[in-house]
């Protein structure tokens, strides 16, 4: 009862203040995700995500080292590939000697103890821009799932540590499992996009790869039949309890901000790490908001982060990693 209980004792120095925090950011909990195009000496700014960059292979070393000497230990690798490589099949992204599978070899040559994750879906392989295979205009579930159980055991044969399903077919988690345990990759984990919805927020992501769904009669527009409704919280939910079930060792909620409320209830209902993707979208609001001198970047960042570490994430996808460490320190 006041003036007994006066809040504002605890809040009165920094000092103080840091006594009693409950939630504290530190380079452990993050995941840096890396795009990555053919060619040399590319290191190519994405127009609609200032200060992110693709690099092609030779390039990537010196990022892989910076990234290490900055304590981040994780990074997810997304690969752009060129459109004479698409088709609705994903024949590329099985080849062992493929981008995807080479960039993982460079990052474990450059620095072997880097947790390797890499993405496994179809859409950037796809002439269609989708994470599935097409027939008759549909998404096809279940042999979607054999193609991504086999690329999941390419990057596991290249040296991948976990891999991450980013597609929302139902049961791909326990194809890839299965088959990871059959080749006898049992140490490779799977991090599940075990939550993650048909957001408007991926846009930059998909100009950083040139992923987005084509525009064709007869070919669905946007990702709404396997990517979840926006509007449902409990369906997050059974999602991921389904992904655990099926295998997965790491669940995740995508996007992070507007999704906080997902974040919590997972958090409270599951027994393995939670991780959330702060996306492209968000990155690219901050960048730009920042720019026009209306918000403060650096403090804002903070803030995002804060916010999603204490909503119940374990671990964080995002573009900001780099420059929060670097605040950090
Ligand atoms: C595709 C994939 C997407 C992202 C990660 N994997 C886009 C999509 O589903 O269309 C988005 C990441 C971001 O926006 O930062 N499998």
């Amino acid at each position: 009862m006041y003036p007994l209980r006066r809040n504002r004792r605890l809040r009165t120095t920094e000092a103080m203040r840091s006594l009693v925090r409950e939630t504290i950011v530190s380079p452990n909990d993050f995941i840096v995700p890396i795009f990555i195009v053919e060619g040399k000496g590319i290191k190519e700014e994405i127009a609609s995500m200032p200060n992110y960059y693709r690099f092609s292979l030779d390039m990537i070393k010196p990022e892989i080292i910076e990234l290490w000497s900055l304590g981040l230990k994780s990074v997810l690798l997304f690969v752009k590939v060129p459109d004479h490589l698409k088709d609705n099949q994903g024949k590329e992204a099985l080849q062992a000697n493929g981008l995807m599978q080479r960039a993982i070899k460079m990052v474990k040559d450059t620095c072997p103890e880097m947790i390797v994750m890499t993405d496994v879906a179809l859409d950037p392989y796809s002439k269609y821009g989708h994470d599935g295979m097409i027939a008759n205009g549909e998404i096809v579930n279940d042999l979607t799932n054999d193609f991504l159980a086999k690329m999941g055991l390419s990057h596991a044969q290249a040296g991948a540590d976990i891999v991450a399903p980013s597609d929302m077919m139902d049961g791909r988690i326990l194809a890839m499992r299965t088959l990871l345990e059959k080749e006898g990759f049992h140490n490779t984990g799977i991090m599940s996009y075990s939550a993650k919805y048909a957001s408007s927020f991926y846009g930059p992501f998909r100009d950083a790869l040139d992923s987005a769904p084509v525009d064709l009669q007869n070919i669905p527009k946007d990702k709404k039949t396997y990517q979840m409704d926006p509007a449902n919280r409990i369906e997050a939910v059974k999602e991921t309890l389904m992904d655990i079930d099926e295998g997965a060792d790491i669940v995740m909620v995508k996007p992070g901000l507007c999704y906080l409320d997902i974040v919590r209830d997972i958090r409270e209902v599951v027994d393995v790490p939670v991780a959330v993707y702060q996306v492209s979208g968000e990155y690219a609001m901050l960048k730009a908001a920042a720019e026009k001198g209306w918000l403060d970047h650096d403090a804002v960042m903070m803030e995002q982060i804060l916010s999603i570490k204490r909503a119940g994430a374990t671990m964080i996808a995002s573009y900001f990693a780099k420059d929060v460490v670097k605040l950090l320190s």
